[in-house]
């Protein structure tokens, strides 16, 4: 018996208790679609799944399976009817992959190929795979659109982006196949949920900006260093392309959708404002909008960091008519409000631990 409820489609959500994951699993509950998570909880909380059952209208279930593990992963396809399958589980460590190829490329690699292999075994064929702007490399121009070149990818985690892409694309000229894919290549995905209830839980010290700024204004770690001032840019720090992540989440659902009525085999997308936001800015913003002083400091440049980009957005706009709503400025009061309530949750926690 396949089991699928009222006629709701159920959505089989890989890393669904990540970061966007997440974020995507309230998204789909909202649009109507009942998630199954996969996830082993390797680099997320099992508190997650606690916001996720306060938010959700339409309850998540969840299995704590690793996905490159297929025995397993046959398991919940056989006794579930999918009808589109979100693969976020990856390893996103730019830093770590350089140390560790090996464990990335098996981890983000071959979860994709078991979860495309199984997809064809039980004939589903609507995937979305989190692909990422470090497909472009150090770009030529500072706005990027899906059909410009690839640069070598400054890292092993940017190659296996690379790779998976690939991957897709030999896969969806292949006789056999049946699975279509979406690629989204997202920007800098930043901010909660609005309601503070789910959001980013780095593990150790953050590396990303976002996480590390909300982590040092509430005193969790020291002054942030803003790694460079002296770049040919405007005011000489970096520029991205920050997103808020409740937008990104959304644009996953009009991926699927278009999926469900398109023959196309493979489309890629970029997810990003189409605008950019420099390291500075970033900081004067959060300072504005949290109305918190935050401490940092100018270090040296941080090897491999690209100088300058931002998304074309044309495609995605027109294509899937999905554009990002949220402000930085909004990004970077519900990212705040979400550091608040997690001090404020671990230290009660902490008080009832030491009682
Ligand atoms: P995350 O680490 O918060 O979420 C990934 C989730 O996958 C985690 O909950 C982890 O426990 C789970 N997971 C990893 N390997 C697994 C496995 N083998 N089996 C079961 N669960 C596994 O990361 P995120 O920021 O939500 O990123 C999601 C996806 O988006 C990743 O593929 C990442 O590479 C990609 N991406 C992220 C960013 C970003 O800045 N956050 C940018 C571009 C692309
Ligand atoms: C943003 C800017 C830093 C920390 C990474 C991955 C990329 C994608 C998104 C997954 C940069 C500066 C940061 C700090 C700083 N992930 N910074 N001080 O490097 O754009 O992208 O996440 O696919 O692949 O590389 O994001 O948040 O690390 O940095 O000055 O303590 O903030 O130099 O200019 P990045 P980030």
């Amino acid at each position: 018996q396949r089991h699928m409820k009222n006629g709701i489609k159920n959505i089989l959500v890989t890393g669904g208790a990540g970061y966007i994951g997440s974020h995507t699993v309230e998204a789909l509950s909202e649009k109507g679609y009942k998630s199954i998570i996969v996830d082993d909880f390797r680099n997320s909380d099992k508190s997650v799944m606690e916001g996720l059952n306060i938010l959700c209208k339409i309850k998540p279930l969840y299995f704590e399976i690793d996905c490159t593990d297929e025995k397993l992963m046959r398991f919940i396809f056989k006794y579930y009817k999918i009808d589109g399958v979100i693969h976020f589980a990856a390893y996103k460590a730019v830093g770590e992959s350089i140390d560790k190829p090996d464990l990335y490329f098996h981890n983000n690699i071959q979860s994709l190929t078991v979860v495309t292999k199984l997809m064809n075994e039980f004939g589903i064929s609507n995937l979305v795979f989190s692909s990422s702007c470090t497909v472009y490399g150090q770009p030529d121009s500072v706005e990027v659109s899906e059909d410009q070149e690839h640069k070598p990818a400054s890292s092993p985690y940017g190659y296996t982006k690379q790779v998976g892409e690939q991957y897709l694309d030999f896969l969806s000229k292949s006789s056999q196949n049946i699975v279509k894919s979406t690629l989204l290549r997202y920007f800098n995905p930043i901010g909660a949920h609005p309601s503070g209830l789910i959001g980013e839980l780095p593990n150790g010290v953050p590396n990303n900006l976002v996480p590390y700024i909300c982590q040092s204004a509430i005193g969790l770690i020291g002054p942030l260093t803003v790694f460079g001032n002296d770049y040919d840019t405007p005011d000489g720090t970096c520029v991205r392309d920050f997103i808020h992540v409740v937008d990104l989440a959304n644009a996953h659902i009009a991926a699927l959708e278009k999926q469900f009525s398109s023959e196309a085999s493979i489309s890629i997308y970029n997810v990003g404002t189409g605008k950019g936001t420099s390291v500075l800015e970033l900081i004067n913003t959060f300072e504005m909008v949290t109305g918190e002083t935050l401490l940092y400091n100018v270090g040296p440049r941080r090897e491999g960091d690209i100088v300058k980009i931002y998304a074309n957005t044309q495609k995605v706009n027109k294509e899937l008519a999905w554009k990002s709503e949220y402000t930085v400025a909004d990004a970077l009061l519900h990212a705040w409000k979400w550091q608040k309530q997690l001090v404020y949750k671990r230290s009660i926690q902490y008080k009832i631990d030491s009682l």
